[in-house]
């Protein structure tokens, strides 16, 4: 079933609506196994190394729990402060000393396009976990699960991406996902955050119906689903322009009681002050249960990859 052995996950582009629907299939069996167990066997005397040379929380500790639940075994760099790369170690020398030791690495990286340099550098699979402000791919499946799951199909989707579409790859990644599946696009965001124009200008040559708008309720009222993202204060050169831009997508009660239609509202995570906690008990409120499908899909991700699907 799909067919990532020994792949590379680099780029939201890779995927086919067939690896999609195997990827479902397979992190919502491990859900279901889940409820039964606390753990299983399937990647046992596996190891996966985890290197972050950027701040994460959410993405290292699901990737290191997907690998435990399924009895396989993690090592981690640590931080990059306490690694050889602060003597100076090239990002191809740390993950060719790696590939010696696990069978599969996660990286994460300030640099566009590293993902794919330590792939070319090592025969073991390689999982982009964000390479700069480039893409996100296994927070855009998990995205695409939770919708999956929250509304029932993947069919006549109405989104808004709303924030920082420039910076943020997890939409990067995630609009290559939706545009297997047709959806109609609203791009939110401040004139001087908008989605990149290689990006918009390719989904528009596939036919994808993208608007590009800084009015957040009007396409919040036509959509059925609001995917939330944070303005990316790392990548600003110019911290005076991160200032004119923060807070200017703010979901609150407010918000949400003038929607006249029902929304589910996802965000990749960590808020700043984009979705005021208050709406946290909103029963579209989706981000935490996002947070705990990343597991499945990792898990789903790893079994793949490493060619131990049943
Ligand atoms: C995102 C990231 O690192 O790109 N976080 C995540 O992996 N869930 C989003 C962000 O940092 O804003």
């Amino acid at each position: 079933m799909g067919n990532l052995k020994g792949k590379d996950i680099l780029h939201g582009n890779q995927f086919s609506k067939k690896d999609i629907d195997a990827i479902i299939k397979i992190a919502s069996n491990f859900e279901k196994e889940l409820k039964k167990k606390d753990s299983l066997t399937l990647l046992r005397g596996k190891i996966l190394a985890t290197l972050f040379y950027e701040p994460s929380t959410r993405t290292r500790l699901s990737f290191e729990t997907a690998m435990q639940r399924l009895g396989g075994g993690v090592i981690s760099m640590g931080s990059v402060e306490s690694s050889s790369v602060a003597k100076g170690e090239t990002l191809t020398d740390t993950v060719r000393t790696v590939s010696q030791y696990a069978d599969v690495i996660v990286i994460r990286h300030p640099r566009t396009g590293s993902a794919r340099e330590a792939a070319d550098a090592v025969p073991i699979p390689v999982i982009n976990a964000g390479d700069g402000t480039g893409q996100h791919p296994t927070q855009a499946l998990l995205d695409i699960y939770t919708i999956h799951k929250e509304l029932g199909s993947l069919k006549n989707l109405v989104v808004s991406m709303v924030g920082d579409l420039k910076n943020g790859r997890t939409v990067h990644a995630l609009v290559e996902l939706l545009s297997l599946f047709q959806a109609r696009l609203y791009f939110v965001s401040p004139g001087s955050l908008r989605m990149p124009e290689e990006i918009a200008s390719n989904l528009k040559q596939r036919g994808i119906e993208i608007e590009e708008t800084e009015d957040f309720r009007k396409a919040a009222s036509e959509s059925r689903l609001i995917y939330m993202t944070r303005i990316q204060k790392e990548r600003f050169e110019n911290l005076s322009e991160y200032e004119r831009v923060k807070g200017y997508y703010i979901i609150d009660e407010k918000f949400l009681k003038g929607l006249k239609n029902k929304v589910t509202i996802l965000h990749p995570l960590p808020r700043v002050d984009e979705i005021s906690p208050g709406v946290d008990t909103y029963h579209g409120a989706a981000y935490f249960r996002q947070v705990r499908n990343g597991v499945f899909v990792r898990m789903a991700l790893l079994a793949m990859v490493l060619g131990r699907i049943p």
